[in-house]
């Protein structure tokens, strides 16, 4: 192992020491198998922490999720972080489906499509834990399809209507893997619930969406009036203010890892998507998040593509390139 393999220098025990000091209310992660839990998960992280956050990947596999992983391979997160729509749901859509290019997606491949981008999640740049939160494609989609078209079995099912169709489940998960999967109180996929990180931000999928990059964690940051980072919006963006207190309140949208040349989201041709995922560091016991762009440009041979670049702690820029295969 040569300190240029990866981000960081430190050896492996080093970095594992560094996690054990992850906590949620005094409690260590470091044993920490399969779970969900519900509401609000609050996580305190150490200085020098790295979490990797993803969002919106949305089941099918693009060159810009590639990337990404060739970058947790780099950066070795302590922990990696889903803020929701990891599924599709495509079959439940109500958009209205393009006839011009059937979509061809089934539940059964995005089950499976949803679940393998997990694991790769879980795997590349080897987190110690994972945390996925649910999205309202993950959870809402399902919930009222089932209200809709059979609300005696909502019925029935009461407060607790995931356990109908409930996606860690039927995506195979086993009580030895490490990742805890958050949902929102009655259910509502990540609209409610989420993970608190230091007491300082609140991380969920969100809900409101407004048009301009920005607005729409503004719009959550009026609702919980703390920092925050949602996904769902698709947009990738960071707005800081600083109270008269001399408080730094960070607002980020965390862009979107989909697939936007599938049919399915053809209902979009005018979108403001971007592509981008967010990575965390903690110092002086404050949380930073710093969304990256994915942008799309010539490489040196005249080969249009989208790559992104990050500095290594010598501060030069390494730049990764996203591939479809
Ligand atoms: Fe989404
Ligand atoms: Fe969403």
């Amino acid at each position: 192992m040569t300190s240029t393999q990866y981000f960081s220098p430190e050896g492996e025990a080093e970095r594992r020491a560094l996690f054990q000091k992850v906590s949620m209310g005094g409690l260590s992660f470091d044993t920490n198998r399969f779970g969900t839990f519900t509401g609000v998960l609050p996580l305190t992280v150490p200085d020098g922490i790295r979490i990797l956050v993803y969002s919106d990947t949305q089941c099918h596999h693009p060159g810009v999720l590639n990337g990404v992983f060739d970058f947790a391979d780099w950066w070795r997160p302590h922990m990696a972080v889903h803020v929701g729509d990891f599924m599709e749901n495509w079959w439940l859509s109500l958009h209205a489906p393009n006839a011009f290019a059937p979509s061809p997606s089934s539940p059964q491949d995005e089950t499976e499509s949803a679940a393998a981008n997990m694991r790769m999640i879980m795997k590349r740049g080897d987190p110690f834990a994972t945390f996925a939160i649910h999205g309202n494609h993950d959870v809402s989609r399902v919930t009222n399809f089932v209200s809709k078209n059979a609300p005696l079995l909502a019925r029935l099912l009461g407060k607790d209507r995931e356990t109908v169709m409930n996606l860690p489940s039927r995506m195979g998960f086993e009580p030895d893997e490490r990742i805890t999967f958050i949902n929102g109180v009655g259910q509502k996929g990540g609209v409610e619930g989420g993970l608190l990180v230091n007491g300082l931000t609140k991380w969920q999928h969100g809900k409101r969406v407004r048009p301009r990059p920005g607005d729409s964690a503004w719009s959550h940051f009026l609702h919980n009036f703390m920092s925050n980072l949602i996904g769902h919006v698709h947009r990738l963006a960071h707005v800081a203010i600083q109270t008269h207190s001399g408080v730094t309140i960070e607002l980020v949208e965390s862009g979107c890892l989909i697939d936007w040349r599938r049919p399915e989201y053809s209902y979009q041709p005018e979108h403001n998507w971007h592509h981008g995922f967010v990575v965390v560091t903690s110092h002086n016991g404050i949380v930073y998040m710093q969304p990256i762009p994915i942008i799309e440009g010539l490489d040196e041979t005249g080969q249009l593509h989208k790559f992104f670049v990050y500095l290594d702690q010598e501060g030069k820029p390494k730049v990764f390139k996203c591939f479809d295969n």
